[in-house]
């Protein structure tokens, strides 16, 4: 593993996607860990992040300097270049010098450890008030800039290496080559780390976990479930039953996708619940979002612990127990709750793939390394479907909360028709990957009047919710090409009944969210 430490802003996490880019696995770990808590994870790198920090500002960051007696190879980036040369006794002025932006880099050793085969001239992502004015004892100066003397330092001997920009962001131009030749030049690491690897090492890990134990999987149709139900049932083969609870709010075709084209890749034991006729009775006559989040969750709960006792039930004395649940849980939401400050609550989340907290089982979690982009190459890897690998994202309590008013079954056809026709034009349009997703949103407590055909209609309007987004923390609608509004408006006005009005939201989120309830 190659750690990178944070100092504290927002590159740390970057810099370990980075790092993953090169094949060479990397997690992110506090700088308050101790350096021996660090040595102890074996690390083969160690990479030292940037932060908001003057290395002299009192409460700053720190690091103990036997990090750099330890033997282990270490590439410190802006403040972690700085505290590597004020630790090593070089010296850090505040000259009041700034540099922030793009700044134009000078190569002055081209043939280095870190610049060999990049141009002697480069553009690079530079933001600091302190500068390097000397390299500590040992330290080849390999780069500078107008305002800094030192912009970057290596020492072959020790594997000591260090820049003051920011090679992980992607104005730095060749940052990436930069970063992997600390990496296979530097410390001498090489590019295994691959869908396939993760696959093998995972299917081990499971294998060693679970043993002769049986586990259950809450699938939802995202990706996250599918992939932790493929990689375990890959190794544990019909010790794992996946349970897929259909509540009658999902899109046209899902289920069946999940029946079929899952099951087909997998080869998945699979116990689908019909469970629709008990999700619209308990919504029915509900029109607040936040009562049907929770009424959605409850009956999930309910119905998945159900499904578990029969599972029990069928399989009988021998091997009855089921002391696993496998849970698609990913590296962000690891690293993220281990901030722990809390935001407030806009909606109640629930994820149908996973949750029962109260239930006894131990998890199973083989996606907790992964970034989302990485559990798509392992879905890939593992034979899955396109269409379930490249899926977008869908909100647990489905079309419930798509429809502004109560939840009925004609409702939800016309929605399902509705959704249906945009999901087919974006795809032909081939935008799927373009728009982060498309919530198509049935206002069924609006009527317009409109004219269809000969007569007067009075219907319902859709609205159309295109949005980009790079984690769904923050969203801009997306603008899509007229031509194609303009077919998913007339197939949708002409093939669904009763809608009459097709409207397109243009807010972005904040302040709207993505979803309308
Ligand atoms: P909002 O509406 O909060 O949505 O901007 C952000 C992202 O989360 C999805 N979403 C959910 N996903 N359970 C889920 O698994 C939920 O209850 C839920 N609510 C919203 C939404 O589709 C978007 O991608």
């Amino acid at each position: 593993v190659v750690l990178v430490v944070d100092f504290g802003a927002q590159y740390a996490q970057l810099i370990a996607r980075r790092v993953r880019e090169a094949r060479v696995y990397s997690e992110v770990v506090p700088s308050t860990m101790p350096v021996d808590e660090m040595l102890a994870k074996d690390p083969k790198a160690i990479i030292l992040s940037g932060g908001p920090s003057s290395v002299y500002a009192e409460g700053a960051p720190r690091l103990d300097a036997a990090l750099f007696e330890a033997g282990v190879p270490v590439f410190g980036m802006c403040y972690g270049f700085q505290l590597m040369a004020e630790l090593l006794g070089g010296r850090v002025d505040n000259t009041g010098a700034r540099e922030y932006g793009r700044t134009p880099l000078a190569v002055s050793k081209p043939g280095s450890t870190l610049f060999e085969g990049t141009p002697v001239d480069q553009s690079v992502w530079m933001s600091h008030g302190d500068a390097c004015s000397a390299a500590p004892e040992g330290f080849t100066v390999t780069a500078s800039t107008d305002v800094v003397p030192v912009a970057a330092f290596e020492n072959d001997e020790r594997k000591l290496y260090g820049v003051q920009y920011h090679p992980e962001v992607m104005h730095s131009t060749h940052g990436q080559q930069v970063l992997e030749h600390f990496l296979y030049r530097g410390a001498g690491l090489a590019p295994s780390w691959t869908a396939g690897s993760i696959v093998e090492e995972q299917v081990a890990a499971i294998r060693a976990q679970v043993g002769e134990k049986r586990a259950i999987c809450g699938l939802s149709g995202g990706v996250d479930s599918a992939v932790a139900a493929a990689l375990v049932q890959r190794a544990v083969g019909d010790q794992l039953t996946c349970v897929y609870v259909d509540h009658g709010l999902m899109r046209q075709g899902e289920t069946e996708q999940v029946e079929k084209d899952f099951v087909a890749a997998t080869g998945v034991q699979l116990k689908v619940v019909d469970a629709e006729k008990r999700f619209l009775d308990a919504l029915a006559g509900v029109s607040d979002p936040e009562q049907k989040r929770k009424i959605i969750g409850r009956e999930f709960i309910r119905v998945f612990e159900q499904a578990q006792a029969e599972l029990v039930a069928e399989a009988g004395e021998e091997g009855a127990e089921v002391a696993f649940l496998v849970q698609g849980t990913l590296y962000p939401d690891i690293v993220e709750s281990g901030g722990g400050t809390g935001t407030a609550n806009i909606k109640s989340h629930h994820n149908v793939g996973g949750l029962p907290e109260d239930l006894e089982f131990e998890l199973v979690e083989p996606l907790r390394q992964l970034f989302k982009d990485e559990v798509r190459m392992v879905g890939q890897e593992l034979g899955l479907p396109e269409e379930i690998v490249q899926r977008q994202p869908f909100p647990g309590p489905g079309l419930g909360i798509r429809i502004v008013g109560e939840v009925t079954r004609e409702r939800l056809d016309l929605l399902r028709a509705a959704d249906a026709v945009a999901r087919e034009e974006l795809t032909a349009a081939g935008l799927d990957r373009e728009i982060w997703q498309c919530p198509v949103v049935l206002l069924a407590d609006v009527r317009s009047v409109g004219v269809q055909g000969d007569g007067r209609s009075y219907g319902h309007p859709v609205v159309l919710r295109p949005v980009s987004s790079e984690d769904a923390m923050t969203a801009d609608w997306s603008r899509l090409p007229y031509d194609v509004l303009a077919r998913i408006s007339t197939r949708i006005t002409n093939e669904v009944p009763d809608v009459n009005r097709v409207v397109l939201d243009v807010t972005s989120k904040p302040p709207g969210t993505i979803e309308w309830e």
